[in-house]
């Protein structure tokens, strides 16, 4: 993707002195008394504030916390904590300021974190005049902000539009890179996991890889309703008979490729849905009508950690059963240490899959995790992210 970096920016001297307005992705998780539970976005977001600090420029800094009512600023919108984590972080003051869109007074080498751009009104819908002010504030406007790349609000893109200069930073221009690497020039066999609860949130995403992938590994209520297309009985375990036809569409896409979507041969499975449930193994053609899928059975884990130990790229994007109890967690670890094994380019992104890398401690084996949520999911649908789009466009003049 063709877009300016601010890495390229601040190596040819031209940030030194500028005022740089950072749009990160600081919409971190916290608890009932408003402490941050998950900072990973905050740490994501320093390089390009470090870069530009070091660059010499005057930095600003703001962020969306949750889905605020614009207009009306509550206590609990504010980025107090999360300037809190992010002064330990950098080892510096982080003054936070409200009610900045008319003015920021900083002086290069300062750095100050500005309220939640939520609270903004026209915000969520770009409003013009809004983001004309926005991008008057700065000389070089840095889109930093991948989770909320897949937004096209007055901070992420009409900024874009109006900002005398407007650039990817170092996290969003990491995540395009990766994303590029593993779905648009990807190393041979490319595999997919695609799982989750329901084929209809994840349909477009298994549409779209449906003609890009080798192996498209279905998981969870997902491939329960792809057990149901191949003719399988599934018990009551969770599934979506009304979009058999899809299901039974996408096969068939990837046959006619030469690719395949690998279904189950043998499934764990309970008759209640609960931590201690009796777990028993089964093969796929034995399920009862009053069985619970959940998980795929250990045959089925060895011949996909199998396969993935000899891809050239992996996307992950859920876990394959009930990981969270321990019962059912057997497919998902599996599936986590071939991942972690095999020498192929790996991208993970999604709040469950996360969550599964975190428990099994394989951070440091995945070759990019995404800081996207929604954003990641829309890319794997093949969508291009408004991001993307703008900076390429202001790229090209
Ligand atoms: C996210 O958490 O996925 C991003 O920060 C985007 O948040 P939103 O869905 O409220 O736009």
């Amino acid at each position: 993707m063709n877009v300016i970096r601010f890495s390229e920016l601040c190596a040819q001297g031209l940030v030194t002195g500028k005022r740089v307005f950072i749009r990160a992705d600081l919409n971190v998780p916290q608890d009932d008394a408003g402490a941050i539970t998950e900072d990973t976005r905050i740490r994501a977001s320093l390089p390009c504030i470090r870069m530009a600090l070091e660059a010499g420029a005057a930095v600003m800094v703001t962020s969306h916390l949750g889905r605020p009512t614009e207009g009306e600023f509550k206590p609990e919108d504010s980025l107090a904590p999360v300037a809190s984590r992010m002064a330990e972080l950098l080892g510096r003051e982080v003054p936070l300021l409200a009610n900045w869109v008319d003015g920021v007074p900083l002086q290069p080498g300062q750095l100050v974190l500005l309220e939640n751009c939520r609270v903004n009104k026209g915000e969520k819908k770009n409003n013009e005049a809004l983001a004309r002010k926005m991008a008057a504030l700065c000389d070089i406007f840095v889109h930093d902000a991948f989770g909320t790349a897949h937004r096209a609000e007055a901070s992420t893109y009409g900024i874009a539009q109006f900002a005398k200069v407007a650039c990817a930073g170092p996290l969003l221009a990491a995540e395009m890179d990766a994303i590029t690497l593993a779905l648009a020039n990807p190393k041979r066999p490319l595999l997919a996991i695609v799982a989750g609860s329901k084929v209809s949130t994840k349909l477009t995403i298994l549409k779209s890889l449906a003609g890009k992938v080798d192996q498209l590994i279905v998981g969870g209520g997902i491939a329960n309703t792809f057990m149901l297309a191949a003719g399988l009985r599934i018990g009551k375990s969770l599934a979506e008979p009304d979009l058999l036809g899809e299901a039974r569409a996408v096969i068939e896409a990837m046959r006619a490729r030469g690719a395949a979507v690998p279904i189950p041969i043998d499934v764990v499975t309970a008759k209640t849905f609960a931590a201690d449930a009796v777990a028993t193994v089964k093969a796929a053609a034995e399920v009862a009508d009053d069985d619970l899928i959940l998980d795929i059975g250990p045959q089925t884990a060895t011949v996909l950690a199998a396969q993935l130990e000899r891809a050239g790229t992996i996307v992950w994007n859920g876990p394959v059963g009930v990981f969270e109890f321990a019962a059912f967690e057997n497919g998902t670890r599996v599936i986590a240490s071939a991942i972690a094994r095999s020498s192929a380019f790996s991208i993970a992104g999604g709040g469950d899959t996360l969550a599964a890398i975190a428990k099994y401690g394989i951070e440091k084996k995945i070759s990019y995790i995404s800081t996207g949520g929604g954003a990641f999911l829309e890319v794997l649908e093949g969508k291009t992210l408004p991001a993307f789009e703008i900076l390429t466009r202001r790229a090209a003049g």
